[in-house]
């Protein structure tokens, strides 16, 4: 029986790379796999590769309301997530000698709103358990919440 039958997990950036990998991966082992993305034809091709088990919404996680709304239509389908992967980002490469003032603007002008904001963003508003929360060490948990 596969390892993650039953179980509910959410990919942001799961249309190409590391994020269809494990969207790829996490379907395979019997998850119900929630995929994001903000290009509507690259959701529905990766949809169409993994093929069954998966679910996706349109959205950017730099953006809150597109979050809000990824989390509403995911609690009135699912409830709770299991499985969290914030993998939604954008990372560019240059050797050393080759990084441009343009390109390291691009990446800390711009991909912080994405790959910091976006990232704390969608871990903070996702409905994932406390005790999923604990198991992550990038997840401290607050002495005084409830
Ligand atoms: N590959 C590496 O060597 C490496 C190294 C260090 C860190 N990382 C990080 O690992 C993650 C995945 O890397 P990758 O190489 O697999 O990247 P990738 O192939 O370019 O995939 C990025 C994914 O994120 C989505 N995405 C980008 N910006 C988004 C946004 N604002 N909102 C929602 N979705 C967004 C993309 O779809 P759309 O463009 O359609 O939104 C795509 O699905 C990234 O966060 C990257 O920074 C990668």
């Amino acid at each position: 029986m596969p390892s993650l039958d039953g179980k509910v997990s959410l990919v942001t950036g799961g249309t190409s790379g590391i994020g269809l990998a494990a969207a790829n991966a996490l379907a395979r082992e019997g998850s119900h796999v929630y995929i994001t993305g903000r290009r509507e034809r690259e959701l529905a091709t990766a949809v169409q590769q993994i093929g069954s088990n998966v679910t996706s919404v349109q959205g950017d996680v730099s953006n809150a309301q597109d979050l809000d709304r990824l989390f509403a239509q995911f609690r009135g389908e699912k409830g709770k997530l299991d499985i969290l992967f914030a993998n939604a980002g954008i990372a560019k490469y240059a050797a050393l000698g080759n990084i441009t003032e343009e390109l390291y603007d691009s990446i800390f002008n711009v991909n912080v709103n994405v790959n910091v904001k976006g990232v704390l963003s969608t871990v903070q508003k996702a409905p994932i358990s406390r005790a999923s929360r604990a198991l992550s060490p990038r997840l401290p948990r607050a002495r005084n919440r409830s």
